[in-house]
């Protein structure tokens, strides 16, 4: 991870196991997940299409896009069920003070 500046996007409190929530910053949608009490950070938008993937339904370690059913692994942004097929960006969560914080800068 870059030593870049870090903003918070939620509470960790707020995404409970098994779920994740959509967090905006900067213009850019974020989803945020919470698998088996480890946190992870992707891009909200589907790579498929407009799906969102906070709005998704999470099953283990995947999420099932909404819009067209596509997969990918939540841990490595790898998309797992067609019609998905590029993965996902994915940033390095971190928790502090409470919150989620990613350097929106990994993928500038
Ligand atoms: S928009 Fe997500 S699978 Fe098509």
């Amino acid at each position: 991870m870059k030593d870049g500046k870090l903003v918070p996007l939620c509470g960790v409190s707020d995404v409970a196991p098994g779920c994740a929530v959509r967090a905006e910053n900067a213009g850019c949608s974020y989803a945020v997940f919470n698998i088996e009490g480890r946190i992870y950070v992707t891009q909200d938008e589907c790579t498929h299409g407009p799906g969102s993937l906070s709005e998704g339904y999470v099953l283990d370690d995947e999420v099932e896009c909404p819009f067209h059913q596509g997969r990918f692994h939540v841990p490595t942004g790898r998309a797992t069920c067609a019609p998905a097929t590029e993965p996902l960006k994915m940033w390095s969560a971190q928790v502090v003070d409470g919150n989620v914080c990613i350097d929106p800068a990994e993928h500038e």
